[in-house]
């Protein structure tokens, strides 16, 4: 039931700030700045024992796992990073008993991730599962985890499911964090941050006319180019990947410092660029890389939290913590992978060559 939508992708973009909601309701400890995750089994004593934390999944689920890594890093600082389950499992990886394993899926059943698990526990790893479908093959071989609660996902391209993973490593890392050392205070301001997430997901989707119109005006582009700095660049990743599964436009993304090591000489009208623009510390530089895609007349789509004058359009979305601000800016670039390939006639909830979950090898 499309419940109104004219696409299971709409229905499910537009369900958003109630599935975040979903995955806060509960796990919120005002008193001690932290959250409970009920499923983890992990202590105390375990938790200060983590030495790394790898995370593990596939497509979106590793995009989604890229801005985890940032947030158990910033917030826990325990040096963490994500990589495509599938690149682990063949080569070879060292298996270190300090090191905490995170896999993540929507689906729960992707082979490759399920593949690298039951690795990992074959050589005695500790893994755990951020993982949407309750009870779903990884959930079950996972030692404990995190469910992200977005609800049932029916398009073959993740949107909700995306966001609250994000949120659902937000609430992991914070729980970390304030076992290891992250202050009541910064507990606090997190937690003022992820309860200020609905309404603004909700503020975003109300933009959607104008995230239409913008759609319009780029739909003619062969090859778009996606950048974004530090936390910007998994948003700029996950973005592009979602306009070239459903509207088979190409699209590249990059950090924003890699322009000048190559992929500026892509840069042309028929070439606009999506940035990824938060108002924190990164903002001159990610200023200048505009500039630099202005002098070689580049067209640019900004995403920021005010006015760009070097961009021609920009998408304003409200601010957060900047830990939690690429919660927020994926959103108004899932809309515009959807209006654009609703623009050029595509088959939305089904794109060409797809599966929902893939569980071949
Ligand atoms: O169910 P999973 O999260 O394990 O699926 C992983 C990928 O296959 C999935 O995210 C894929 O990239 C989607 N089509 C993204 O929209």
């Amino acid at each position: 039931d499309m419940g109104g939508h004219d696409t299971y992708m709409h229905k499910e973009i537009s369900e958003q700030a109630d599935a975040v909601d979903r995955v806060l309701r509960g796990r919120i400890d005002e008193k001690f700045s932290t959250v409970h995750l009920g499923g983890l089994n992990l202590d105390a004593r375990e938790a200060r024992g983590i030495r790394r934390v790898k995370i593990l999944g596939c497509g979106t689920s590793y995009h989604a796992g890229l801005i985890g890594a940032s947030l158990i890093e910033g917030l826990a600082r325990i040096p963490a990073d994500s990589e495509p389950a599938s690149e682990f499992r063949y080569r070879n990886p060292v298996v270190d008993p300090d090191t905490l394993y995170i896999a993540v899926s929507q689906s729960g059943e992707t082979y490759d991730v399920l593949a690298a698990v039951q690795e990992l526990k074959r050589k005695g790893a500790r893994v755990l599962g951020v993982v949407n479908v309750v009870g779903s093959a990884i959930a079950r071989e996972a030692d404990g985890g995190v469910y992200v609660h977005a609800g049932p996902e029916v398009c073959v391209v993740s949107t909700k499911c995306f966001t609250n993973t994000v949120v659902a490593f937000a609430l992991l890392a914070l729980h970390l964090g304030r076992i290891r050392d992250l202050s009541v205070a910064d507990g606090k301001r997190i937690i003022e941050g992820l309860r200020k997430l609905p309404a603004q997901i909700q503020e975003i989707l109300e933009g959607e006319e104008d995230i239409k119109k913008l759609a319009a005006e780029y739909a003619d582009a062969k090859s778009m180019m996606f950048i974004g700095r530090v936390r910007g660049y998994p948003v700029a990743l996950e973005a592009s990947l979602k306009l070239k599964e459903i509207s088979y436009i190409h699209a590249e993304a990059y950090p924003a410092s890699e322009l000048k090591h190559g992929p500026l000489a892509l840069i042309e009208p028929a070439m606009p660029t999506v940035a990824i623009v938060p108002s924190d510390s990164l903002l001159e530089k990610n200023r200048a890389a505009m500039e630099e895609i202005k002098a070689r007349s580049g067209r640019i789509l900004a995403v920021a939290h005010q006015e760009q004058e070097k961009a021609d359009h920009t998408i304003i979305v409200p601010k957060n913590e900047d830990e939690l601000d690429p919660i927020l800016m994926g959103i108004p670039l899932q809309l515009l992978a959807y209006h654009t390939a609703l623009a050029l006639g595509r088959d939305i909830d089904k794109p060409r060559n797809l599966a929902k979950s893939v569980t071949v090898e």
